[in-house]
């Protein structure tokens, strides 16, 4: 695995020092945990909720069948828009932000090679007026993808698109590709009432470990990016998490570590990517990681309340916002910085300014070379204040890295989650907000919870201003 490399140096007694930092002994001691760990995630692949373990082995026909659906619609649609939310959504935009042109959308058509994208998550009103006025329906495929088949933001917007298609005398079933559970939920009906083309989310796949299923495989198949190889990537990051070795398995040690800091207060897991391209991972990571991890209850029902906070950050622009308080702010971070070595351009800066050196100096480097070294100028600050980091290299981002990428921080938090002996897989916590929402709207089988609105207690007009 020599084309993605974790450094954790940094996370280290001998680095960071005794006081924050991790030792051998310290490791030595989570063996037996991470022992059980390990073969809790080995023993349950394809079984309950890991069937997303078999996802880099089980999907030839499925690849096929993806690649000529998304053939076919690249030979007609100007545009290819994603309604989901959540797992269905955060990995579509991490895939394309990272492997497709950083201004694809503005490109000229020829140079493009691939519809337009765009991923509606949200239900902002003004969000989705807006995106009609940049499509043109006769032309644009939409691709509903939902695993429960019951999400009301997604079902929302199937409403809108599908009276809209209607109101123009469209096909539906030509206009919209259904991703969606084989029996459950309210799409896979709708979708055999029109008859429309769909993929499967299979049993065991849940939202947030779906990128790798049809979710996440017919968007970057339609945006022309090579899916076979983001699986092989997958199935090479698998085959190195198999191995109860801390020196080969990079899963395996990032959990180690993160637990160790977790158990020592450092509640905050930032993700900073020195990349563009990587910006949407660092959100879908925040995903995976939060409502993973985040439960109230052990597995054995015994209060948990773990969990730590995800944050995104972007190298370098957030150096700019959040370094100075990863720097001097208080010992409760992890940071995980993602680097490039080569990038897909070289951009140099050209001299100038030569009677100004403090600008002259950048004259005869290139971006690349600055990108470079303020990802390791900040890891070295950042270091220097004793606050643990480590960073994953990345050779270069191609379909493969990106596979064994996504991979590796799924099987992290899976090896995380037994560590911290929780369902990984549930979001129970998601659960009442959803119903409070079913009841305010005036869902059939909520009256319980309307009434319970009704009974909630009173807001006083002494604590609200303005
Ligand atoms: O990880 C999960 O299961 C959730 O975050 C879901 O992805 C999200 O709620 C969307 O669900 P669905 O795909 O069922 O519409």
């Amino acid at each position: 695995m020599n084309n993605v490399k974790i450094d954790y140096n940094n996370m280290m007694t001998s680095i960071i020092g005794e006081k924050e930092g991790i030792s051998d002994s310290d490791i030595a001691n989570l063996m037996p945990q991470l022992k059980t760990a390990f073969k809790n995630v080995q023993n349950g692949r394809g079984k309950g909720w890991e069937g997303w373990m078999d996802l880099p082995y089980n999907q030839d026909e499925i690849a096929d069948d993806i690649i000529a659906t998304a053939n076919s619609v690249r030979s007609w649609a100007e545009s290819f828009v994603v309604l989901g939310i959540g797992g269905s959504a955060l990995g579509p935009i991490a895939v394309f932000q990272a492997l497709c042109h950083l201004h694809h959308n503005e490109l000229p058509k020829e140079k493009r090679n691939a519809p337009k994208f765009y991923v509606e998550d949200n239900v902002d009103p003004d969000r989705m007026a807006a995106l009609f006025d940049v499509i043109d329906l006769k032309t644009t495929c939409f691709n509903i993808i939902t695993k429960s088949g019951a999400t009301s933001e997604t079902m929302a917007q199937y409403l809108i698109i599908l009276d809209a298609l209607k109101k123009q005398g469209l096909d539906v079933s030509k206009h919209i590709i259904a991703t969606t559970d084989h029996s459950k939920g309210n799409l896979i009906k709708i979708a055999r009432e029109y008859n429309l083309k769909t993929f499967y989310i299979e049993d065991g796949v849940g939202g947030r470990f779906s990128e790798l299923c049809p979710v996440g495989l017919l968007p970057a198949a339609v945006l022309g990016i090579d899916i076979k190889e983001m699986l092989r990537g997958a199935a090479a990051m698998d085959k190195a998490c198999a191995k109860f070795d801390l020196a080969e398995n990079p899963a395996l040690i990032c959990a180690a570590l993160k637990f160790i800091a977790m158990e020592r207060g450092k509640n905050v897991s930032v993700m900073m990517p020195y990349a563009d391209s990587l910006k949407y991972i660092a959100d879908w990571y925040c995903q995976i990681w939060a409502e993973s991890l985040g439960k109230n209850v052990h597995k054995d029902g015994s209060p948990a309340f773990v969990g730590q906070t995800p944050v995104k950050s972007l190298g370098v622009t957030d150096q700019h916002s959040q370094v100075q308080l990863y720097t001097e702010g208080p010992f409760d971070k992890v940071i995980t910085f993602i680097a490039i070595e080569k990038f897909r351009t070289t951009t140099p800066i050209p001299h100038g300014a030569e009677d100004i050196p403090d600008v002259s100096f950048l004259g005869g480097h290139t971006m690349n070379e600055l990108i470079t070294a303020e990802c390791k100028a900040t890891a070295y600050a950042i270091t220097k204040a004793k606050k643990l980091n480590y960073t994953i290299t990345l050779s270069e981002l191609n379909e493969n890295t990106l596979g064994q990428l996504l991979y590796l921080f799924e099987m992290e938090t899976a090896f995380v989650g037994e560590l911290l002996e929780i369902d990984t897989y549930n979001q129970p916590g998601v659960e009442e907000g959803k119903k409070a929402t079913y009841a305010l709207l005036g869902k059939a089988g909520y009256d319980d919870k309307r009434e319970e609105l009704k009974n909630a207690p009173a807001k006083s007009e002494k604590y609200i201003v303005g």
